[in-house]
């Protein structure tokens, strides 16, 4: 059986968001023949996009955006552009508050995947573009970090295996 691959790409300054990060990747491990790799946003390669079968990106909220560092690794995957059709995406964030900025900062990383032609889940229950929490994760945002990294495992190991 083919094992699949997750990528978790994040930036973070001062923790926050890199905490959600390994709770993500924490999840992936708990869905069978599923490998987690967590990596630094500055650190990501174009091969490591186009290795993955799935790809969750997680940035801090800035100006209710992703920040610049996680816009330059998508201007870059320009180069790509075509290659990642197909791949499942997701994306969760930190904020420093509540309503201010942390969904449309989610979305804005969607929308780049959708661009890409990536494959997106919502979810109907709380929490329906990706996971947010404000500051340093609680173990609420923990168990929904955990949840969306095993969810997006178990989806790309769906379109992958069959
Ligand atoms: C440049 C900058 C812009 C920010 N913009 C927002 C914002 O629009 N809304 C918000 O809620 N928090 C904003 N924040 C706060 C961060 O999103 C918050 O502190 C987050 O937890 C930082 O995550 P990190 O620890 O992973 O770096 C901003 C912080 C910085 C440094």
């Amino acid at each position: 059986m083919k094992e699949t691959k997750i990528l978790i790409v994040y930036d973070s300054r001062t923790g926050n968001t890199e905490k959600m990060a390994f709770a993500v990747a924490e999840g992936v491990k708990e869905m069978n023949g599923s490998t987690a790799i967590v990596k630094k946003v500055d650190e990501t390669k174009l091969d490591d996009l186009l290795k993955a079968d799935g790809i969750i990106i997680g940035s801090p909220t800035y100006y209710g955006q992703m920040s610049s560092k996680v816009k330059e690794l998508f201007d870059e995957s320009v180069k790509i552009h075509g290659k990642l059709t197909g791949k499942v995406g997701a994306a969760f964030t930190s904020a420093g508050g509540t309503a201010t900025g942390a969904e449309t900062s989610i979305l804005s990383i969607l929308q780049a995947m959708l661009v890409h032609g990536m494959i997106i889940q919502g979810r109907a229950d709380n929490k329906h573009y990706g996971v947010a929490c404000v500051n340093a994760p609680d173990e609420g945002a923990v168990k929904l970090c955990r949840e969306l990294g095993k969810r997006t495992a178990g989806l790309v190991a769906k379109l992958v295996k069959g």
